[in-house]
């Protein structure tokens, strides 16, 4: 049976124990919750990534990620706008592509009219007050699904870069703002860097993927892009192993020795011992990428009513503000900055 008499304490009471420091006082109130408060989530911290499908007033959703559509040219607009509106500083666009334009090689990445290139002049001719960032990576063009060329069981390193380079090149004469290389290849963002500068693009931005893990977590986005049923074998031999955090020192070090203008940590929630770590030794802007199989975790849980969406998102935000995080991208980036904007 259970005693409710407070015996172990004794003669001594609480306030000896204390010695008047009791923590509680200054969470008592929501004004003082809100004085003591270390971090905050802002519009400012936002990147929104957005899918991009064929088609006219298309908008279908990816099945493993509740609540996400892809976008055809059009929606995508308005979607841009409406993020524009917010005060999201910046969209992520990731096609789907065609899958009788998928090749051995990834030839449609060098295509100037690819849908990428097509959305980024889409955006960029409305003149929205919004950066567009887009990725630079084979996976969603390639019949394998790699980010890089095969030959035979290998992905190729330098002659992906070469590839890698031009893609870059087109997505910025597209009017991309920030060249965002999420492939993982070694020696890229100089090489982009270069040709970037050598063609006019100076300004243009690199946001490194530095540390990107080999993770279980994105298969959502690969059903997203369309490219989790013809991988072939995994992404090990160029992203990170899980196992390791100085490694993931080691690549921003690198990427910023190259010229990378920001980086990135990803995934984000399992990973905020590196994001931590990133920016307490590179004091440069860090961002972190919550990616899809985080969201559809969250998403998934709130449908069967087992987590609350909308704390549990704000939750899952300020952890990576906690971290350090600059910025994060989110597929919550739009449902966030409404509700910040309604004051909630
Ligand atoms: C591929 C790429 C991936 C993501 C962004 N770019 C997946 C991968 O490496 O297979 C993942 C994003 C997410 O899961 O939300 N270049």
């Amino acid at each position: 049976a259970h005693s409710h008499t407070p015996i172990a304490l004794g003669t001594t009471s609480v306030d000896e124990v204390v010695g008047g420091r009791r923590m509680r006082r200054n969470r008592r109130a929501d004004w003082s919750r809100r004085l003591v408060r270390e971090n905050t989530v802002t519009v400012d911290d936002l990147i929104w990534p957005i899918f991009l499908t064929e088609g006219n007033g298309v908008r279908e959703a990816v099945s493993s990620m509740p609540g996400v559509d892809r976008l055809s040219i059009d929606n995508a607009v308005r979607a841009a706008e409406e993020a524009a509106k917010l005060g999201i500083p910046a969209i992520a666009l990731f096609p789907n592509t065609d899958p009788s334009l998928r090749d051995e090689t990834g030839s449609e990445a060098l295509n100037p009219e690819n849908l990428v290139c097509r959305a980024c002049r889409a955006v960029r001719e409305e003149g929205f007050d919004i950066g567009i960032i887009t990725d630079v990576a084979l996976d969603p063009y390639t019949s394998h699904g790699h980010d890089g060329l095969m030959h035979g069981e290998e992905i190729l390193n330098d002659e992906t870069v070469e590839q890698l380079v031009s893609q870059a090149l087109i997505q910025a004469e597209a009017g991309c703002d920030v060249i965002a290389p999420s492939d993982m290849m070694d020696g890229r963002i100089g090489a982009i860097r270069q040709a970037l500068d050598l063609k006019g693009h100076r300004n243009t931005q690199i946001m490194a993927y530095s540390a990107k893990y080999a993770s279980a977590f994105y298969g959502p986005f690969r059903d997203a892009i369309g490219t989790n049923a013809t991988l072939v074998g995994d992404k090990r031999t160029y992203q990170i192993d899980p196992a390791n955090t100085n490694e993931a020192l080691r690549e921003v070090e690198l990427d910023l020795a190259e010229g990378a203008d920001m980086v990135m940590v990803k995934p984000g929630l399992p990973y905020l011992d590196i994001i931590r770590r990133v920016k307490d030794t590179f004091l440069v802007p860090t961002y972190a990428y919550q990616v899809s199989g985080e969201y559809a975790m969250i998403a998934a849980a709130a449908q069967n009513g087992w987590l609350d969406r909308d704390r549990a998102m704000m939750e899952s935000l300020m952890a990576f503000k906690r971290a350090g995080a600059d910025g994060i991208l989110t597929y919550f980036a739009a449902e966030v900055a409404r509700k910040l904007k309604a004051g909630a």
